[in-house]
């Protein structure tokens, strides 16, 4: 199965950090968000990638690159740990990239996907959302889409005051961890919205989602929605997966991600914590 992992969108809920670099660049703890994303899509079995990108995205092409200079100089000075590191991130998978011109949205921007994924099913993994867990989401998505056979999306169950965040589900529980989904809704508001299980950023989908994208209508902001390209599939179905996402779409969210991240490191938990308590004691 091929991954496509859309990194195109302008990250205006987080300026000014984002004027000149994007999103999906952002650090978490020691690592741009993006290479988490490529790390777990590597992690199911995925060793073909698409990344999606448009204006102002190139330092994402540079990460995934070789960087020639930087290995000769770490080479040099017997930085052998570093070295193993940066030609580890170019040599984790084939990447190809392709650019969304306009940005019309997160479906319009699936949509330039099709000749890659070529009429297979495929995964998304949205790259400004990590998730995080023992079985990396990816996989256990494509467990589900197997057994399933249809299409499947990662959800999870969000407080009143995040719906208005996300798209939104209206299904029937179908086991433990499945839902069959009756309908989406793209960023209801808490009085409209049929549940509170949000579509949380990690999608198995059948290639005919590209004829249905072509069939839609621009919806919430004025942008052409995944979320209503996939009201209008077969059947979808809804998975609760075990694990924790991070969208670091906004600053705040991006700031907790940072910490919890940081804390499973062995490194570096006993020291953050003590700072923690520190700051807490001191009240600021
Ligand atoms: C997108 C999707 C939305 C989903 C969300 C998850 O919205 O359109 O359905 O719930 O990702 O993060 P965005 O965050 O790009 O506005």
């Amino acid at each position: 199965m091929k991954a496509v992992i859309p990194a195109a969108g302008l990250g205006t809920r987080f300026l000014p950090a984002t004027k000149a670099q994007p999103k999906e660049m952002l650090p978490v703890f020691n690592k741009p968000t993006i290479q988490y994303v490529v790390e777990e899509a590597v992690s199911s079995g995925i060793d073909d990638i698409l990344i999606i990108t448009g204006k102002g995205k190139r330092s994402i092409e540079d990460h995934f690159d070789r960087s020639f200079e930087l290995e000769y100089s770490l080479r040099n000075s017997g930085k052998t740990e570093n070295l193993r590191e940066i030609e580890a991130i170019s040599d984790m998978a084939d990447i190809y990239y392709v650019r969304q011109k306009k940005q019309k949205g997160l479906g319009d921007a699936i949509s330039t996907a099709k000749n890659h994924i070529d009429g297979e099913p495929f995964a998304v993994l949205l790259g400004d959302t990590i998730a995080q867990s023992k079985v990396p989401c990816t996989k256990q998505l494509m467990d589900a889409f197997y057994k399933c056979e249809a299409s499947t999306i990662a959800i999870e169950r969000v407080p009143d005051e995040k719906i208005e965040r996300y798209g939104i589900i209206k299904g029937t529980q179908f086991s433990d961890s499945v839902y069959k989904i009756e309908d989406m809704v793209e960023k209801p508001s808490f009085q409209e919205a049929p549940s509170n299980l949000a579509i949380t950023g990690r999608y198995i989908l059948v290639p005919e989602i590209f004829d249905h994208i072509k069939d839609v209508k621009p919806g919430v902001g004025g942008e052409i929605q995944l979320t209503d390209a996939m009201r209008s599939l077969d059947a979808v179905y809804g998975y609760v997966f075990d694990g924790k996402i991070y969208d670091i779409g906004n600053t705040f969210e991006w700031l907790k991600s940072s910490i919890e991240i940081a804390l499973m490191d062995d490194n570096v938990r006993d020291e953050l914590k003590q700072y923690l308590r520190e700051c807490l004691s001191k009240g600021n």
